[in-house]
């Protein structure tokens, strides 16, 4: 009995040691992922009992439609879940992915390559940039963080999703300069 319990333990390390990830490093540095913040009340509640049984939130960036296009896919992808979804929730549902994932934004990109740069942002580039493109939305908020450069690069994806402009040259090179200047190991 005893014997029988330890071997099944041992089984069960080996398994876990066996499915553990092996993502090259490389990978991990480039690989860029949208996030995607839980949103408020009443719309929290209707994903919560729609939607989290399956999987994350986070995918909702990689589209950018309106509400036809929210219901096609949404029924295209879950065949036999919508009708599962009750009518007011469905409304609340559309309601908040066409706000936010909506035709006017860029989606996340399913497959980010950065481009490879050759020209860097100054100290004062990036400064003159940031009060160019980041300062609509709510004051420069850069400068109360440090960040790896492909957590930086998630970021600024993040934000053209949200509605910053910016070229894949310009995002790359304000993600080097934050990388450079606002990194977790800054020279
Ligand atoms: C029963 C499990 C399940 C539930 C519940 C569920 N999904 Fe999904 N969803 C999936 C699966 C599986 C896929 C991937 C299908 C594929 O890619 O072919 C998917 C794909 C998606 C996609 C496409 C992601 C992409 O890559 O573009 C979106 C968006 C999505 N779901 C949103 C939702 C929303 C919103 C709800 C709640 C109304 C929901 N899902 C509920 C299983 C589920
Ligand atoms: C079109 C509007 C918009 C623009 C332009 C914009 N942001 Fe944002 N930003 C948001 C929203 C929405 C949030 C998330 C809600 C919040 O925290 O206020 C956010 C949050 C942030 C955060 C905090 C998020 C976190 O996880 O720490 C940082 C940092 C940030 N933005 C940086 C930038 C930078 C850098 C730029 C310029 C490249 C930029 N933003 C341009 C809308 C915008």
């Amino acid at each position: 009995m005893k014997w029988s319990y330890k071997k099944a333990l041992a089984c069960l390390f080996r398994a876990a040691v066996i499915m553990l990830p092996a993502l090259p490093i490389a990978a991990q540095e480039t690989s860029a992922r949208p996030h995607v913040e839980l949103p408020d009340e009443p719309v929290r509640s209707a994903i919560f009992k729609n939607c989290s049984a399956c999987h994350g939130i986070d995918y909702y960036a990689y589209n950018a439609l309106d509400k036809s296009g929210w219901q096609q896919l949404l029924a295209m992808k879950h065949k036999q879940l919508r009708s599962a979804i009750a009518p007011e929730d469905e409304a609340v549902l559309l309601g908040y992915l066409v706000e936010n994932f909506g035709p006017e934004t860029v989606p996340f990109p399913r497959e980010y390559v950065p481009p490879e740069i050759t020209e860097f942002f100054s100290d004062q580039d990036a400064r003159v940039f940031l009060e160019d493109n980041c300062a609509d939305c709510h004051r420069i908020r850069v400068f109360g963080q440090r960040n790896t450069a492909a957590k930086w690069r998630d970021l600024v994806l993040e934000m053209r999703e949200n509605g910053a402009e910016l070229s894949d040259e310009n995002l790359e090179r304000l993600v080097e300069w934050l990388g450079r200047t606002r990194g977790l190991d800054p020279g």
